[in-house]
């Protein structure tokens, strides 16, 4: 049986600036299960993330470049149509790396079956996917956050972001969070119950700010744009405050390096613990974050927001909006 799968390729590589609809292909081409371990599935979710943009350049990163004019790759979810592999029979839910297209031939032991499913599926993308760990992992291994402690987070309203807020209210921390729009402040404070939201684009002076939201200053800072909201942030730390770098999104596409951070010096005299992280790190460091997780979300204690966009030949239109802060919580195509 032959098919013929829709794929996004990407035709050049992006070394700076920001991507447009230009650097992206729709492609089709035929597929079929050859051999014994070949499963066929349908995808039906897929998801966009902010460190695709880093695999559009050329430049050596923790995963490489993506393959000009070959299907881009991404998690997915999606349906088990046909499979020669008795690991896998049809209707199995599986999540893959194979996103960026409708459907695929792959080996089962690049696919992960999802059972006991009680929740919608693109849930295993959002907050008990790798959005939702990450915060968990970035919040509680990397950032050893405690009760009652003073959180600020920038990106608040993100797949990421929306999940650290609820995850540090849940223990009692007192959190201030950033966003890009006033419909996000609203989100966060109405239904996720943070105690200050914030537009940062229409904050003056963003140190000033942050002071007036927590005159004592912040004990964790978990930072998902990098840049000047860094900078500002280290200005009002509190002695031996962590700040958890997770991301960078204010300089994935920059045009040139910056200035560099200028108040290294608040990190010397504060004794501040600064501490990158990858969640491909922590794979296999899942169970309590599953645990956790579920019992949050069956008691009414994390919420979520989905931002859907329709359609395979969409898939670079979102992830350009998720760039550009379209996306409440996560930003997902629907096949
Ligand atoms: N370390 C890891 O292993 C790991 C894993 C997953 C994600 N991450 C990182 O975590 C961050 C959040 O990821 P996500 O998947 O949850 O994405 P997201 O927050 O759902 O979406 C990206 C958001 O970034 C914000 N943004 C865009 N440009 C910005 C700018 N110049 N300054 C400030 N904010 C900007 C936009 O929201 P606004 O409306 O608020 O501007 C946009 O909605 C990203 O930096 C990502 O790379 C890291």
């Amino acid at each position: 049986m032959t098919i013929t799968s829709k794929f996004i390729s990407l035709k050049e590589y992006i070394p700076a600036g920001s991507p447009n609809l230009s650097h992206f292909s729709l492609n089709t081409k035929e597929i079929n299960l050859e051999d014994s371990n070949d499963v066929l599935v349908k995808n039906v979710w897929i998801s966009v993330d902010p460190y695709m943009r880093a695999r559009m350049t050329e430049r050596k990163n923790y995963l490489p470049p993506f393959d000009l004019n070959k299907p881009m790759l991404g998690a997915a979810i999606g349906n088990v149509q046909k499979s020669n592999s008795s690991n896998f029979s049809e209707g199995d839910i599986v999540l893959s790396e194979n996103g960026w297209r409708d459907c695929f031939v792959e080996k089962d032991t690049k696919l992960k079956k999802i059972e006991n499913i009680n929740l919608p599926v693109q849930t295993y993308l959002g907050p008990l996917g790798m959005t939702g760990h990450t915060a968990y992992i970035g919040l509680f291994k990397i950032g050893e956050l405690k009760e009652n402690q003073t959180v600020l987070v920038s990106s608040a309203a993100g797949s990421v972001g929306s999940m650290v807020c609820q995850i540090a209210k849940n223990l009692g921390c007192t959190v201030i969070a950033s966003t890009g729009s006033d419909e996000k402040v609203e989100w966060l404070k109405n239904q996720l119950g943070v105690d200050h939201a914030f537009n940062y684009k229409k904050i003056e002076n963003l140190v000033l700010h942050l002071k007036s939201l927590a005159p004592d200053g912040y004990d964790l800072y978990f930072d998902n744009v990098g840049g000047d909201f860094l900078e500002s942030a280290i200005f009002r730390m509190k002695n031996f405050g962590k700040i958890i770098i997770c991301g960078r999104i204010s300089q994935m596409s920059a045009t040139s390096p910056g200035e560099g951070i200028k108040n290294m010096a608040h990190v010397l005299v504060k004794r501040l613990t600064i501490k990158g992280f990858l969640i491909f790190d922590h794979v296999n460091d899942r169970e309590n974050f599953e645990n956790d997780m579920n019992k949050w979300i069956s008691n009414d204690k994390i919420k979520w927001k989905e931002t859907v966009v329709q359609g395979i030949e969409n898939a670079p239109q979102a992830f350009l909006d998720l760039l550009n802060g379209k996306n409440i919580g996560k930003m997902l195509v629907k096949i």
